[in-house]
């Protein structure tokens, strides 16, 4: 099915001018006077389509441009060259209009008036984006009902725990009813229940109101749970983008066997095509790799040579996927620093 871009970046890049800094006291006086400066390239000619409806997983390692990204999205800063339209509209000339048709959270901080009780802060949103008073109830009463607001609207939003605080900046960032939602890692220090919580809330949002999500983050089970699509950026440049699905599918060489011994953990005389990746009290995790011999034939092989109690089968999650590729990359770092 072909959907309608609703994000477009072509060759986004954002540039930032870092001034040389000295160490030491003759450095700090150096620092004052000195013009000199470098430039680093936060993000790289990244070009993407992001569809209607879509609920995007924008991951990388720190300092990747995952937030740079964001803020070019969302109108916060301005690209040093390429093009984003964001629902036909390029965020930074048109902050205000964009506004009106996206949703932000930033986890690290709260979008809300800190001094405020979380009531007021709503208010005070319905103004900005002028709400009707029968929508806004309407959107309210919803949104309290999912995220369980009521009991949090007369605390000031400085005492709110990060649980609830989250709740409320969700709540406040879906209150004008946006198409497009902008989270970067908006389950960052939240506990089992509150990131179980967020997430059901997203999901709901993206599947009955189609409210196309972009989200950034460094917990792999929020993108195995929610994203149909990953997009990897490392050191500003895209290095995967595709179907969750189909990450898994093209990148994973190898299944997880999770083996149960009868009594004690045996050594293990292995195949090229085994790795014992852990081992635990009378079991042990092996890797499987592909090879000339199926899967089948291997598992009879142990229950033959070990007294085995159980065996069963894992594919990889998406997590081990990316940690997989970061490592390749930090590998053909190494290899290059090398050579150079
Ligand atoms: N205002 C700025 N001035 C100078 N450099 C910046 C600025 N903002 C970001 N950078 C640099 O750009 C790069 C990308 O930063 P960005 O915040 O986009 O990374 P990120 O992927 O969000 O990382 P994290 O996972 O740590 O949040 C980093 O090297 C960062 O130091
Ligand atoms: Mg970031």
């Amino acid at each position: 099915m072909i959907k309608e871009a609703l994000i477009r970046t072509v060759n986004l890049t954002r540039e930032f001018k870092i001034p040389e800094s000295k160490e030491g006291l003759l450095g700090s006086i150096y620092n004052l006077f000195s013009r000199k400066s470098s430039v680093k390239r936060a993000v790289d000619n990244v070009t993407f389509d992001i569809g209607v409806g879509e609920f995007v997983g924008y991951v990388g390692e720190n300092g990747a441009g995952k937030s740079t990204t964001i803020k070019m999205l969302t109108g916060i800063l301005t690209p040093t060259s390429g093009q984003v339209l964001v629902n036909g509209i390029a965020p930074y000339e048109n902050r205000v209009q964009n506004a009106f048709n996206i949703g932000v959270v930033f986890g690290q901080r709260t979008q809300l008036w800190w001094d405020l009780p979380v009531r007021d802060s709503f208010d005070l949103l319905k103004s900005i984006y002028r709400i009707p008073d029968d929508k806004f109830k309407r959107t309210y009463h919803d949104l309290a009902d999912t995220l369980d607001l009521d009991p949090l609207t007369k605390v000031p939003v400085r005492k709110l725990s990060l649980g609830q605080r989250m709740r409320c900046d969700l709540a406040a960032a879906m209150l004008h009813n946006p198409k497009i939602l902008f989270l970067d890692e908006p389950t960052i220090g939240l506990d089992i229940i509150a990131k179980d919580n967020v997430r059901r809330f997203l999901a709901r949002i993206n599947k009955t109101s189609e409210v196309t999500i972009i989200l950034t983050t460094h917990d792999m089970d929020d993108i195995e749970t929610l994203c149909d699509r990953i997009i990897i950026i490392e050191e500003g440049k895209i290095a995967y983008d595709g179907a969750t699905e189909l990450l898994k599918r093209d990148y994973v060489r190898y299944k997880i066997l999770e083996i149960e011994f009868h009594d004690h953990n045996p050594e293990f005389k292995l195949s090229p095509m085994l790795e014992v990746v852990k081992t635990e009290a009378n079991k042990k995790w092996l890797h499987f790799h592909q090879g000339d011999r199926s899967i089948h034939d291997v598992i009879s092989a142990l229950f033959r040579d070990y007294r085995i109690k159980d065996i069963s089968i894992h594919e990889p999650k998406v997590g081990d996927i990316v940690k997989t590729i970061y490592e390749n990359r930090t590998q053909r770092r190494r290899v290059t620093a090398k050579d150079a």
